[in-house]
């Protein structure tokens, strides 16, 4: 298929297009550049021997926007495109309804135009809110979200169910993304943050690379095993494998499709940070500290309608995703800066 990939220079994005084209997709490009780097491109060439098409445009731009499906024949959108930075979006809301609602509806007006309905879509499980009983079904109702950011991504699947259920035309595939973390074997792709990182694993790398002092464990005094706050941390190449598997969908003419991806098992912080020590051997100096706004105790997925109904399960584990994570930091000590 000939699938364009917005925000396809970004973590997930740059991921998936390396899957996409191993099973012989042709996948497009599309990225502003805001939180990701040109260099990937590069980097993509190398791992899979195809330099993709790159469109460097800012889907606010409709006109931009619409070029790209004037040039391309394209048969399917993943739809990767997006700010996701949960703190800044609390204190600058309005560039992230702005920038996801307002680009997202530009895409759909362009792909309306050009007769182009099939989407993948990533969501989150950020779109379940904060009363969630684990492990968490898709049949879970969408709840409360606790920041601007999380409400996109919930107001987004509301207008792709809506244009679906209007048009039976439309294939849409909403994928609801629970921790992803790791990076590509190789590590010449990965997660590259900017400024100092928010989640836990960036920070983690960031600590033993020695750019932080020591890792803020946010709250120790949760309901969980050992007090620390419990996810479903799934390895990036699993997650873009998912979106390979996820086109069945749009192939088999789907209509809707709700998928969670995560593995299914929940790890606390303090698994994680150990898991690391040990796979790396590296010590990861820690102090715990007040819980963080907005936090659960315990958010894990049920995997298990992806696999039944996608054939698609993760392979790596926690181990997997620590090793992978510091071989890309650690070939990489500024990120893509260094190139
Ligand atoms: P990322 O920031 O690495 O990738 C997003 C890409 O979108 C970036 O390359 C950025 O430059 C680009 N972009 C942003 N605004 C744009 C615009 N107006 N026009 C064109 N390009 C634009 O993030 P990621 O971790 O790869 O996430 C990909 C998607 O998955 C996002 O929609 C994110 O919200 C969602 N998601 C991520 C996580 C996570 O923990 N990483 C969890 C759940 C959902
Ligand atoms: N944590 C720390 N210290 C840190 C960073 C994180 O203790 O410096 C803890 C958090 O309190 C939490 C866990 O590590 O218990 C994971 O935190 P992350 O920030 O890595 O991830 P979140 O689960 O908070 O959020 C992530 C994405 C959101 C997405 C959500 C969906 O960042 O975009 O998963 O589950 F919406």
């Amino acid at each position: 298929m000939n699938i364009l990939v917005t925000g396809g220079t970004g973590f997930i994005g740059s991921h998936t297009v390396v899957e996409l084209i191993n099973n012989g997709h042709n996948a497009i490009l599309m990225d502003n550049l805001i939180n990701s780097s040109e260099i990937v491109l590069k980097r993509i060439e190398k791992i899979t021997g195809i330099m993709p098409t790159f469109y460097k445009v800012d889907m606010l731009d409709k006109e931009k926007l619409g070029e790209i499906f004037d040039k391309e024949h394209i048969d399917c959108v993943i739809h990767f495109a997006g700010l996701k930075a949960v703190g800044e979006s609390v204190k600058e809301p309005y560039k992230y309804y702005n920038n996801n609602l307002c680009g997202s509806l530009n895409l759909i007006e362009a792909m309306n135009r050009h007769g182009v309905k099939n989407i993948i879509f990533s969501s989150s499980a950020t779109v379940y809110g904060k009363n969630v009983i684990v492990p968490i079904t898709e049949e879970c109702p969408k709840g409360e979200c606790t920041n601007p950011y999380g409400w996109t991504k919930s107001m987004l699947e509301q207008i792709f169910c809506d244009i679906q259920k209007a048009d039976e035309k439309w294939n849409v595939v909403l994928l609801r993304y629970f921790n992803p973390i790791g990076a590509h074997p190789s590590g010449l792709i990965g997660e590259d943050p900017n400024g100092i990182p928010n989640n836990l694993m960036p920070f983690i790398t960031q600590v033993a690379i020695g750019k932080l002092k020591e890792l803020g464990i946010f709250g120790n005094d949760y309901d969980t095993p050992d007090g620390t706050g419990v996810r479903d941390y799934i390895h990036v190449v699993d997650l873009a494998k998912a979106h390979v598997k996820a086109l069945k969908k749009i192939e088999d003419n789907s209509g809707l499709s709700i998928y969670n991806l995560g593995t299914g098992n929940g790890y606390s912080v303090l698994d994680v940070v150990k898991s690391f020590e040990k796979v790396n051997g590296i010590k990861i100096p820690y102090s715990f500290k007040p819980r963080r706004a907005g936090d659960i105790a315990s958010c894990y997925a049920s995997a298990n309608k992806a696999y039944s109904e996608l054939g698609w399960k993760a392979e790596f584990d926690i181990d997997d995703m620590v090793r992978d994570s510091w071989n890309f930091q650690k070939k990489n000590p500024n990120g893509y800066g260094d190139q």
